[in-house]
């Protein structure tokens, strides 16, 4: 009876010992496998964060920076993705780039250094890891090169006829591509043609090309152009265009009437380019020569010239026709004022200078060029005051 109750007890011990085996086997074979895996991924290495992209400005040092968990017996290549060159194998460098080198601070990180980087480094480099099946990572490098005016490419200085079409043209190198603008060096804003008559006037112009339709004189000056991009320093180039036009010459009053024993001032403006030889001619005969009698003077001011003859004492020989003449490579202009006496009466005589006219407006304007502020307005008759009026707007 006591040996039978054994026998049960040994069986259901049995019983639950294979039961127990059942229940928990598959579970501490599953176990079994993960720490399996887990242990061979510890021998195998793999990369830690993705290999930042790096801007860099052309003549600085370009690096890139590859994380490595776990190298073990294992090494790491850079190789440049484009063709496959290998240039560092673990901490050697292998190709004959000299501007190429490797460095490691740890078995962690290891980093390629390009110095001084050049615009051909630009492109992508792949970090790898020479295990069965070779491990590998991809980091770019973008090389950032200042504006540089590409002179072949780029006007010179332009001589144009007035009326004609012409373009004026910037090209520059440089990544990123940079921006033209364009800019008067005398700061004056630039006349674009908008039709026949009308222009948009504009402090800047965006555009390699400047494009001039119709030249007019007021276009004339030297322009800069502009090229920048990200990458200090912006450059820029001269560009002078010259506007070429026979003189044009007005006269603000043709006709003037003065007394004897005062001084009386006749007046030209020319406009005109090239430069031009001016001259006065009286009764159509000699050349006046700057002297006693004659005080000639003339201010130019860019394609503008204003001529100014002062006679001295005015005597009745003095009356006559004034001429006036500009001549340039183009041609030649002249205007004709004349001259005559005027009685007055003897209060009247005070020698003061005559200005021709009795242009009021334009008057207020001039009186720093020329010392002779007092009129003797009595004796003077205003022919033409609305062409001065006109000239000096
Ligand atoms: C780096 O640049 C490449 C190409 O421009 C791009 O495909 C990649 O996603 C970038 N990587 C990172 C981390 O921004
Ligand atoms: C300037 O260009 C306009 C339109 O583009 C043309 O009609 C004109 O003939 C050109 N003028 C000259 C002088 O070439
Ligand atoms: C010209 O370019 C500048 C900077 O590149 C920009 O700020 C400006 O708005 C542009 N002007 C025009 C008229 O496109
Ligand atoms: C004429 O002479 C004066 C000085 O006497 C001088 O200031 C002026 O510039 C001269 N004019 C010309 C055209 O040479």
């Amino acid at each position: 009876m006591r040996k039978y109750i054994v026998m049960v007890r040994l069986t259901v011990c049995a019983l639950w010992g294979v039961f127990l085996l059942c229940v928990f086997r598959p579970a501490e074979g599953y176990s079994f496998q993960e720490e399996w895996y887990a242990a061979k991924l510890l021998s195998e290495p793999s990369f830690g964060h993705p290999i930042q992209n790096v801007t860099i400005a052309v003549g600085r040092e370009g690096v890139l920076i590859c994380n490595v968990k776990h190298l073990g017996k294992y090494k790491v290549a850079w190789v440049r993705a484009e063709d496959q060159t290998i240039l560092s194998l673990h901490t050697r460098v292998v190709t004959h780039n000299n501007r190429v080198s490797v460095t490691h601070d740890d078995s962690e990180t290891w980093k390629l250094r390009i110095r001084p980087v050049k615009e051909s480094d630009r492109g992508c480099y792949m970090c790898q890891i020479n295990t069965q099946i070779l491990k590998s990572q991809k980091g770019c490098l973008d090389v950032f090169v200042p504006p540089d005016i590409l002179n072949e490419d780029t006007s010179g200085d332009m001589s144009v006829s007035e009326g004609e079409n012409t373009t004026l043209v910037c090209k520059a190198a440089g990544h990123p591509t940079p921006r033209i603008v364009w800019r008067r060096e005398d700061g004056h804003p630039i006349m674009v043609r908008r039709n026949l008559r009308e222009y948009n006037k504009v402090e800047t112009y965006n555009g390699s090309s400047l494009h001039f339709w119709r030249l007019d004189r007021r276009q004339m000056g030297a322009y800069l152009c502009i090229a920048s991009n990200d990458i200090p320093p912006a450059v820029s180039k001269r560009i002078s265009l010259s506007v070429n036009f026979a003189p044009v010459i007005k006269v603000p009053n043709q006709l003037l009437g003065a007394p004897v024993a005062t001084d009386v001032q006749l007046e030209c403006y020319v406009e005109a380019y090239p430069n031009t030889v001016n001259y006065w001619i009286k009764n159509r005969g000699e050349m006046l020569l700057n002297g006693t009698k004659y005080w000639i003077k003339e201010e130019r001011s860019g394609y503008k010239v204003y001529m100014w003859l002062v006679i001295r004492s005015f005597s009745s020989s003095d009356s006559g026709t004034y001429n006036c003449v500009s001549t340039n490579s183009l041609g030649k202009a002249e205007g004709t004022l004349r001259l005559y006496e005027i009685k007055v009466g003897p209060d009247h005589h005070n020698n003061n200078v005559i200005v021709g006219g009795l242009a009021e407006p334009a008057r207020g304007h001039r009186s720093s060029t020329l010392n002779s502020a007092a009129f003797v307005s009595p004796c003077l008759i205003a022919v033409t005051s609305t062409l001065a009026e006109l000239w000096w707007r």
